[in-house]
C-alpha cells in the first residue's frame, strides 16, 4: 500500500495500480477512451493525460499508463490540461466527427469543438483506440486484426485486407469498439463483419433450423471441453430451452405422481 494526492484528496493506492484506475475507483473523473479495464495498457488516445508533481517538477502523463507512486500530487483538471485536453479532442474530432464517444466527452468537459477543419472528408468512425486489436489478440487469442499503415491512412484491418482466415466472428471487437466503428451484418448463412471484410458460416440448429451461431465460435468454445451436453452442441438457445423445459415438466410429474 502507498499514499498519494489526485485533487486534494489524500487515497491509498496498491502497488500494481495505475493512476487511472484509482481514480475510477474513487469516481474521479478523467475522460478515457482506450483504457478497457479486461485488457493491456496501451496509452493511445492522450484524452486521460493529468499532471503529476514529484521531486518538485511537474510533468503531464497518461493516467492509464502512469503507475501510482507514493506521494505523487496528482491534478486531473487544471487549466493546462484542459488546454490540451481540447486539443486532443479537436484532432480527433477532425478525424472523426460523428462518433458520438467524442462529442460526449466534449460535452462533459464543457469543451465546444470546431477549432478544425475536419481531416477527412470520408468522416472516419475508427478513433484508433486498438481496443478491437487487443480484444482479439488478449481476450480471443486469435489477433485477427492489427494496426496497418501510418499517418492519416493508419486504420485497423485483417491482413492485405482481406477475408480474414483467423477471425472466428466472435464480434467481440464490435461489442468493445466505443465508436461503434465495427459494422456487422447478418446474411441468411453467413455474418459480415464489415470492416475486415470477412463473412463467417453460421451453424444450424439441427431441430428447428435457424441459424445461430458462427461456426468457427462453437469451434473455439467447444474446444478443449469434453462431456458438453448433445443439446448445447446441436441446438440454439431457443431450442435447447423448450427441451430443458420439457425436461423439468416431466421430472415434475414423476415426481407428482409417486408422492
Ligand atoms: S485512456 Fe489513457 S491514453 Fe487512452
Amino acid at each position: 500500500m502507498m499514499q498519494l494526492t489526485i485533487d486534494g484528496q489524500v487515497l491509498d493506492a496498491k502497488e500494481d495500480m495505475t493512476i487511472l484506475e484509482l481514480a475510477n475507483r474513487q469516481g474521479i473523473y478523467i475522460p478515457q477512451l482506450c483504457y478497457h479495464p479486461a485488457l493491456s495498457n496501451f496509452g493511445a488516445c492522450r484524452i486521460c493525460i493529468v499532471e503529476i508533481e514529484k521531486d518538485g517538477k511537474t510533468k503531464i502523463e497518461a493516467a492509464c499508463t502512469y503507475p501510482a507512486e507514493e506521494g505523487v500530487v496528482v491534478r486531473t483538471n487544471s487549466p493546462r490540461l484542459q488546454d490540451l485536453r481540447k486539443t486532443i479532442l479537436e484532432l480527433l474530432i477532425a478525424r472523426c466527427p460523428e462518433v458520438m464517444v467524442l462529442k460526449d466527452i466534449a460535452r462533459k468537459l464543457g469543451i465546444k469543438p470546431g477549432g478544425m477543419p475536419v481531416m477527412d472528408q470520408d468522416k472516419k468512425r475508427c478513433i484508433l483506440c486498438g481496443k478491437c486489436v487487443r480484444v482479439c489478440k488478449e481476450v480471443i487469442r486469435k489477433s485477427a486484426v492489427s494496426f496497418v499503415y501510418r499517418g492519416n491512412e493508419r486504420k485497423v484491418s485483417a491482413p492485405f485486407d482481406m477475408q480474414s482466415e483467423d477471425c472466428i466472428g466472435c464480434t467481440s471487437c464490435s461489442f468493445i469498439c466505443p465508436a461503434w466503428a465495427i459494422k456487422v451484418e447478418t446474411h441468411k448463412d453467413q455474418k459480415y463483419l464489415v470492416p475486415w471484410k470477412t463473412a463467417v458460416d453460421l451453424a444450424h440448429c439441427t431441430e428447428c433450423g435457424v441459424s445461430y451461431i458462427p461456426q468457427k465460435v462453437k469451434s473455439y468454445l467447444m474446444k478443449g471441453k469434453p462431456g458438453i451436453p448433445e443439446d448445447y452442441q446441436t441446438l440454439c438457445p431457443d431450442c435447447r430451452r423448450k427441451h430443458t423445459g420439457e425436461r423439468v415438466l416431466r421430472k415434475g410429474q414423476n415426481f407428482w405422481r409417486h408422492l
